[in-house]
């Protein structure tokens, strides 16, 4: 079990950033996310030559979490673009961790300062699991 604070979570998604491998956006991005039983996982953007094969932080973390075999459930996740903040998840991260009952997003002001939304802000309205429920 971790108990992170925000600032501590940004800051493991900061170290996951330097590892990112994005040698055409030069954009490195890093996400840290706890799982519903406590967990740290991380991830970072990967490019690829085909542009469109990139994959972003955020859900190279959520794909981490449940190969390790977490719980499907995560409670917050902190994003940090080591060349913009806020870095906000993409529509798709947002689906993406939609799924996965993400209650949090943390994200950096200009001066290094957490923000924290409530997921239901970054994604209204949305379509989930609970859709495709007795269909
Ligand atoms: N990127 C992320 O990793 N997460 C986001 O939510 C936004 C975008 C990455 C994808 C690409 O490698 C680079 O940032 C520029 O778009």
């Amino acid at each position: 079990m971790t108990q992170l604070s925000d600032t501590e979570l940004l800051q493991a998604a900061r170290d996951a950033a330097t590892r990112a491998y994005a040698p055409y956006s030069s954009f490195p991005v890093g996400a840290a996310l706890v799982s519903a039983d406590g967990t740290l996982y991380t991830g970072c953007n990967v490019e690829n030559a085909a542009y469109g094969e990139a994959i972003c932080a955020e859900r190279n973390a959520v794909t981490t979490m449940i190969a390790a075999g977490s719980p499907p459930r995560l409670s917050a996740v902190a994003v940090v673009g080591l060349k913009a903040a806020p870095c906000w998840p993409c529509g798709a991260c947002r689906q993406v961790l939609r799924e996965f009952h993400c209650e949090r997003v943390i994200v950096e002001d200009p001066d290094g300062n957490p923000v924290s939304l409530a997921f239901d802000d970054l994604l209204p309205n949305s379509f989930g699991p609970d859709a495709l429920e007795g269909k």
